[in-house]
This record gives structure tokens, sequence and C-alpha cells, in this order.
């Protein structure tokens, strides 16, 4: 590797004497160390590689990037607002554009979700979401309700709360019992009834009534909230079938349970609307945001809260601080600044509408490599899709992470794998040439795989 010349030479030629000492988040660091996946600069629709080599970008970075990468207008913004103002402390302080910001999404969102808390991540807002809930209860007289419910294959981020509402469990398994008293409803993922369906799966609308059982068995006057990703990312792009969400939202009302929406990634416009409530017509009570909330580009994170919950804590003195929850970094002026661009960005050019303009050019793509070998199914929504593989025996996730790096090394493509699933989900600036193009390289690569 190539030594960092001098300390004043420009940080993005600097490279690492040793990749030792950096411990990667969830990652193999030693079979990565033994041959790394550096990238070292992006626009658009392209990384590079430290050979300079360009990478088409299925994944938006990590479910992050809807604009594509480097946009101008969110660059300018982040440059200028470090050298105005770069930092403003959050606690019985303010500054503009947090107050700016939080108008803006509550105008995006839907119209009982007028108030936002900022966090600096995905696993913060979830955290935050889960706080605001047990407080709300606890004002409103109803402190008993604490257990919260989520969905097995569900990931709610890293916090110890989204670890405990999260459904994965080799991100459980090292951390003890985690908080008290949480369960699961099924998942929707139903590869015998289900296997490559166009778009939404036709069943499993039934499988929201699990949450009648948890109900029968815990009783509702104990649990707090239901949360889930309206469409499941992470755990290898989960549909839920049409009714189904409606369902939840149903029976969450007939027992004063509070339904929150995790919209990391489907948020900003990954499944054709806004958000994920809207394509689905389905207005959840709190919903969870980040990644595209700035385009990737400065960490923030968002819970949005309705009115009525909101409304539960502007009780009591005005002199009495309502919630004792927040980080240093809420509303940090970079990420508000990258955030305003970013949104921006997703207005001027229609952003919001692409997956649905582009949806079934993308699902009739990615169909296409049905009967490839091992392909097991293909799922598609909005502009996420998954291929799923058969498990080699003995060996789960090495198919889908061969697959993975074979794509990086000899496709120039970027995609994600979870276990032997490869998701994508492409920066929603993508054309139709570039659709053809991960198909071919995804279809050459799983031929190529074995
Ligand atoms: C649905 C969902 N919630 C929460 C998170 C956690 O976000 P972060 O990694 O920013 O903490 C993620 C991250 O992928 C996610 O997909």
């Amino acid at each position: 590797m190539r030594r960092a010349e001098s300390p004043l030479s420009s940080l993005s030629q600097q490279r690492p004497e040793s990749l030792e000492a950096f411990w990667m988040p969830f990652s193999a660091n030693r079979q990565f160390k033994a041959a790394p996946r550096l990238l070292v600069r992006a626009e658009g629709m392209y990384y590079h590689d430290v050979d300079d080599r360009p990478i088409l970008d299925a994944a938006a970075g990590l479910w992050c990037c809807n604009a594509g990468h480097a946009r101008p207008r969110i660059v300018q913004a982040i440059q200028q607002q470090a050298a105005t103002l770069d930092f403003a402390p959050p606690f019985q302080m303010g500054s503009p554009l947090p107050f700016v910001l939080a108008q803006r999404l509550a105008a995006l969102a839907p119209a009982t979700l007028n108030h936002a808390f900022f966090s600096n991540s995905g696993s913060e807002a979830v955290d935050t979401a889960m706080k605001i809930v047990l407080g709300y209860h606890r004002l409103r007289g109803e402190g008993q309700r604490t257990r919260f419910i989520g969905r097995e294959k569900a990931y709610h981020g890293v916090g110890f709360g989204g670890l405990s509402i999260g459904g994965l469990p080799n991100n459980r398994k090292q951390f003890g019992a985690l908080l008290a008293g949480s369960d699961f409803l099924r998942h929707t993922l139903d590869l015998q009834r289900n296997a490559f369906s166009p778009g939404l799966p036709r069943h499993g609308a039934e499988l929201a009534e699990d949450l009648d059982r948890l109900i029968a068995l815990h009783d509702a006057s104990t649990i707090a909230a239901v949360f889930v990703e309206p469409v499941a990312g992470s755990a290898g792009v989960i549909l839920p079938a049409p009714g189904y969400l409606q369902r939840l939202r149903e029976i969450c009302d007939q027992h004063g349970i509070l339904l929150v929406f995790d919209e990391v990634i489907t948020g900003f416009g990954r499944v054709g609307n806004a958000f994920a409530a809207q394509r689905f017509g389905v207005t959840p009570d709190l919903m969870t945001l980040a990644k595209g909330l700035t385009n990737g580009a400065v960490p923030m994170g968002a819970t949005l809260v309705s009115d009525a919950v909101h409304a539960a804590y502007m009780q009591g003195p005005p002199a009495a601080i309502e919630l004792f929850h927040g980080y240093t970094y809420s509303a940090h002026p970079l990420a508000c600044a990258a955030a305003l661009a970013t949104l921006d960005t997703y207005a001027e050019e229609h952003l919001f509408e692409r997956a649905i303009e582009l949806g079934e050019y993308w699902q009739s793509a990615l169909h296409s490599l049905r009967g490839l070998p091992h392909v097991i199914d293909i799922r598609n929504f909005g502009l996420v899709g998954a291929v799923e593989l058969m498990p080699r025996k003995d060996a789960p996730g090495a198919r889908g992470y061969e697959v993975f790096e074979r794509c990086f090394r000899d496709g120039g493509l970027l995609v994600r794998c979870t276990g032997d699933v490869i998701a994508l989900s492409p920066p929603l600036i993508i054309d139709k040439a570039q659709i053809d193009r991960i198909v071919e390289i995804l279809g050459d690569m799983i031929n190529a795989t074995g």
C-alpha cells in the first residue's frame, strides 16, 4: 500500500500503512484485511476503488445515497455550514436549521406526524422512539405498558433498545438477555407460497393476526408499542402482503398500542413515495428515519412523532424539561444543512417518483434472473430488490458472499449480501441502461459462482 506522502498531503490521497488498527463494523476483519475492498471516491452512480476502477453502486452505499453520490448542492451546503456554524449546543440552546428541517419533514410525512426529534443514526432514532413511547404511556397513567413487540428477522439497529426488538439471532446472541419483556411477531417471508412474486407477495396478510396471539398471551394492557419495518431491508428484503400493515394498524388501535414504522431504509423515496407509510396508506404513531435523510453524507437520525403523542408531553409547568433524552450531536448543524440540501435535491429531481416510474422495468429486469443456478427467490418493490440463493450445505452465507465478492472484483458492481440473499437498492437517479447493467453483471457472477 502507498504511504501517505506528508501530513499535509490531501486527505483523499492518504493511504494506510496498515489496516490493523481499525476494527471494522459488521465485517469479517481478518478476511477483509487479507484482500481489502477500498473505495476512495464517488460520483453519481459510481464509486471508484483504490485502483480507480469504477464500481457501479447497486446498493446506494448502504441504503443511504438515494440521490447518488457527491451531489453538488449537498456538498456545498455541508461546506458552507462547516464554515458558518460548525456546532451549536442543542440543550437549552438552538440554531435555526433544525427548526426549518423539522418543519420540512413534517410537511413530507403523513398529516399527523408533525414533530421531529433528531439523533445521529437509525439505531438512535429507534431507541429514542422506544423511550418516547414509554414516557407517553406513563404520562397518560398507563405506565404498566412497558412491553415492546418486534418481529422475527427485523433489524432496528444495534442499540440495546433496537437489539431487544430486533429479530436477527446473530445480532442478539452475544449480548445477553437484552431489554426484558419484548416479544416477536412471526416474520412474513414465505418462499413456499410466495417465491418469485412480482412486487408484493399475495399470501400472508393474515400474519398480522399473530399480534392477537401476543395480546392474548401478555394482555394488551402490558404492551407499549409494535415496531415494524414496512419492508424489512437488512434481513434480505422481506415484503408485506397487501393488507398486512393495515391489519396491524387496526389491531393496535383496538388495544391502545402504538404502532411505530422503522423507515430508516424505506424512507425518502425507496418504495415510491416520500415514505412507505404513504405508499401503503397506513399511518403509524411514530416513524424512525436516518440514511436517506442526509443522502448518507452526514450521520443523522430522526424520530417523527404524532401530534397526540407529542401533546401528552407538552403539559405541566413550561419550565420543566419534558423529555430527559438527547445527544450532544442532536440536530448537528452539518447534518441539518446536508438534510435540507438533500430534500431540495429529491424535490428538484422528482426522485420520490422514480421508484414508481422505474418499478416495472426494475421488476422485469430482476425477474429475468429466474432460472439461474441456485436462485430460489426473487423479490422486488419500489427500487428495492433481492435475489435469494440456495445456501451451500454446511456453509450458509458462503454462496451469497462469493457472489458479492465476485460482483465487486470481477464485475465492478457493489451489491449487499446478507447471508445468501443479494440485496439491491440503487440510487434513485439510476437509468434503465444501468438497471440492465446491474442485472447483466449479477447474472454473470451468479453463473460463475455455481
Ligand atoms: C430498518 C433499520 N433500522 C435501523 C437501522 C440502524 O441504523 P444505523 O446503522 O444508522 O444505526 C437500520 C440500518 O440498516 C435499518 O435498516
